[in-house]
């Protein structure tokens, strides 16, 4: 199915099943353990054996040697994979230019060197500790982003939008703000590590593991290791999280395929938790300049952002700069990004890369230009909307609904009554503070299929190699697939994750919901059409409702329409190039915090948090509001919590485990709200939704440091907002 041109009004106008809060379908098996990880898959394939991953001691620089006399000689051991004896196999998917195994040369702290194979977990783990690893290490090493000359804004690269005459607008204007902030790097820290159980059978491979994207994990492996992709079945229907980090395979997948091979035995390998933080990838921090300037009224005429961050290559980093371009009106704008090529583990995509930490500074930047125009926040934000892409004034918005996400946020949290004046509310021993931010995302979609198999019994089955990484594809397929077969939801079964199904958009980019959704959609118009076809009837005549196909006074049971055969429909969307090139589309919130300082200490408590969305259609209340909350809560552990400390010497992440970089758990946050406009944007999918759960994240921070200025007085633009950077500034107590 082709969506060439905007939706006109459809059956979802009208849905019954669709946009209901139904519970995740998969919930009872989560939270009863039924729906195992790929390490725990113990039954999918017998004789299964373990891998026992090894990661570099050194963070560049050659491995001169690998002694495995003593590993191998060490009880259940049968097999070990040095990097001594393969060719390095990197690059397996274009976004990700890492090396995943290999060769001599160590590119980063904990790039994976051995697997060392043995009949039990701790056989494994023990043996590994056996392996004598001799470095040559390359001392030339670049650590420090805020050493490089793209920190200093000192290089030549291309802006990524000039408009107008940012110099000389930003030296005219009647207020200015010229500040630069910090944001560290990050980990996802999902709850399920990395893991990969593979067996192969001649040529041909399987991986059970656990990954976001199945086509793109199944073109990396065969290419990895050189089969065609028809020899490669990946499988990951239950993923613990993922948050960017799972976007691509990554070491255990390469490992456990090459010991397997080996070995002979199907084996599996999880990365332990402390090798995750530097074997994988995370989210590059970033130094980011703002400049923004405005007239006496809070008119912005100028706005400058520069970012410098860093990855393995200058393909990558934290593009803080994607927001900057589009949200807010101003006739003069100089907008750079700047990565610096630095040898730290490769930075890659985190929920809502670039948004994320762009969104952080820009929303703290716009905060401090209110105060210094002497202006309430929502309204500096409300005076500075736009309805049209800036860069190019002749491409509108879609559907933007900014200005309504701040005025209902403003209305429902009780903004009017908050003091103004920083560090001068208490309740008790706490400082209290209210701040807001601005949340902007762009709504991507990328093709997405789905088979619909109609059974005798009047049931229906979806396939689809989409994944469910904890955000609830499960349920909006099938709440989608119900809608357009006049099922319910009871009525439909659903597999997820696995190769041998049709090639869906996969989860990323908060693309997934919209885009499988759509894919569903088109299938089971394909099912419809062969309905349709059966009972010799035009499609348009005939109406889907109650488990039954009626036309005129006829009604007969979808499950009969068969003749006791299995009725099938399958098909994909794709996105027509309108989408991209008529209109943005994108998706816009508003962020409300309070926070409590302890005034004495300087202690940080969330204690009241509320999001407005603008997402277009919301699939299902339920999941949605479960996203934007996670990521509402993800947001103040970038605010005031995660940081992974660089060592500048050896260069490597030092807290890597979850005893060292803490995150927020809901139970923090007393409480936590969500508010969703009701839109529906034609521009976006034929159910005219849009993601949510990476908006959900965007801005989160920033309101949370906003909160904590108004509480305080105290000005931090070094994320994370940590309380020994608070003390020094707090108010006489
Ligand atoms: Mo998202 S960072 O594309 O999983």
């Amino acid at each position: 199915m082709k969506f060439d041109s905007p939706a006109g009004e459809n059956l979802f106008d009208r849905a019954t099943v669709i946009g209901q809060p139904i519970h995740r379908i998969d919930g009872p098996l989560k939270v009863t353990g039924h729906a195992p990880y790929a390490y725990e898959r113990h039954a999918v394939v017998e004789g299964q054996v373990y891998g026992y991953p090894v990661g570099a001691g050194i963070a560049k620089g050659r491995i001169l040697a690998i002694d495995t006399t003593a590993a191998e000689a060490a009880p259940g051991v049968l097999g070990i994979v040095t990097t001594l004896e393969h060719d390095p196999i990197e690059g397996v998917f274009d976004y990700d230019p890492v090396r995943h195994f290999g060769g001599d040369e160590v590119l980063h702290y904990h790039q994976a060197i051995a697997v060392v194979v043995a009949e039990t977990f701790e056989q494994a783990r023990a043996a590994a500790n056996r392996l004598g690893i001799e470095y040559e290490r390359d001392d030339s090493a670049a650590f420090d982003l805020a050493a490089t000359p793209e920190a200093a804004g000192e290089t030549d690269t291309a802006p990524a939008q000039t408009v107008g005459d940012f110099e000389s607008a930003f030296a005219s204007a009647a207020v200015t703000l010229d500040e630069t902030y910090t944001t560290p790097a990050e980990s996802h820290a999902m709850m399920e590590p990395h893991a990969t159980i593979a067996a192969w059978d001649g040529d041909s491979v399987t991986l059970w593991t656990s990954n976001q994207m199945i086509a793109w994990g199944r073109g990396s492996i065969a290419k990895a290791f050189d089969v065609p992709a028809e020899n490669v079945r990946l499988d990951s229907p239950y993923i613990g999280g993922g948050f960017g980090v799972k976007l691509f395979v990554r070491s255990d997948a390469i490992m456990a395929g090459l010991a397997a091979r080996k070995v002979g035995r199907p084996v599996k390998v999880a990365l332990p938790r402390p090798m995750i933080a530097n074997n994988t990838t995370h989210r590059g921090e970033t130094i980011q300049r703002i400049r923004i300037g405005a007239d006496a009224d809070g008119r912005i005429t100028a706005i400058g952002h520069h970012n410098a961050t860093n990855a393995l290559t200058t393909a990558g980093g934290e593009n803080s700069t994607l927001p900057t371009v589009a949200f807010y009106a101003a006739a003069n704008r100089l907008v750079v990004n700047d990565p610096a090529r630095m040898d730290l583990p490769n930075s890659n995509a985190m929920r809502a890369p670039g948004e994320t930490a762009g969104l952080m500074a820009f929303e703290v930047a716009m905060d401090e230009m209110a105060e210094k125009l002497g202006m309430d926040p929502v309204e500096l934000r409300i005076l500075n909307d736009t309805q049209v892409d800036p860069g190019n004034p002749d491409i509108p918005f879609s559907d933007r609904h900014y200005v309504e996400c701040l005025n209902r946020g403003a209305e429902a949290f009780g903004w009017s009554s908050r003091n103004s004046a920083p560090g001068a509310t208490r309740d008790g021993v706490w400082l209290i503070g209210h701040g807001v931010a601005g949340a902007y995302r762009p709504a991507p979609v990328l093709a997405s299929g789905a088979r619909v198999v109609l059974t005798p019994d009047g049931r229906l089955r979806i396939e689809s190699d989409m994944t469910d990484i904890g955000t609830g594809s499960y349920t909006v397929m099938a709440q989608t697939a119900a809608e357009v077969m006049g099922l319910s939801v009871a009525d439909v079964s659903i597999g997820l994750g696995d190769s041998d199904f049709p090639v869906s958009a996969g989860s990323g980019g908060q693309w997934g919901a919209a885009s499988a959704t759509a894919g569903v959609y088109a299938a089971c118009v394909a099912l419809r059409q062969a309905i349709a076809e059966r009972l010799d009837m035009a499609e348009g005549d005939l109406t889907f409702e109650n488990g039954m196909v009626r036309t005129g006074n006829t009604s007969v049971p979808l499950g009969e329409v068969g003749g006791g055969t299995d009725l099938v429909g399958e098909d994909a969307i794709e996105f027509g190039a309108f989408r991209s090139q008529e209109v943005l589309v994108a998706t816009f919130g508003a962020h409300f915090v309070e926070v409590g300082v302890h005034a004495h200490t300087g202690e940080i408590r969330v204690r009241r948090m509320l999001a407005v969305c603008d997402a277009g259609r919301i699939l299902n209340p339920m999941t949605a509001r479960s996203q934007v909350i996670g990521a509402m809560t993800m947001g103040v552990g970038a605010a005031i919590m995660e940081e992974m400390a660089v060592d500048h010497r050896y260069g490597f992440f030092v807290n890597h485990d979850l005893a060292g970089y803490e995150v927020p758990v809901h139970f923090d946050i007393p409480s936590q709200d969500v508010i969703f406009l009701e839109t529906a944007d034609a521009y976006s999918t034929p159910l005219k939704a849009k993601g949510v759960g990476e908006l959900g994240l965007c801005g989160v921070s920033a309101a949370v440091a906003n909160a904590i200025t108004n509480a305080t007085g105290v000005r931090v633009r070094n994320y994370p907002v940590t309380l020994d950077k608070l003390l020094s500034g707090l108010p006489a107590a």
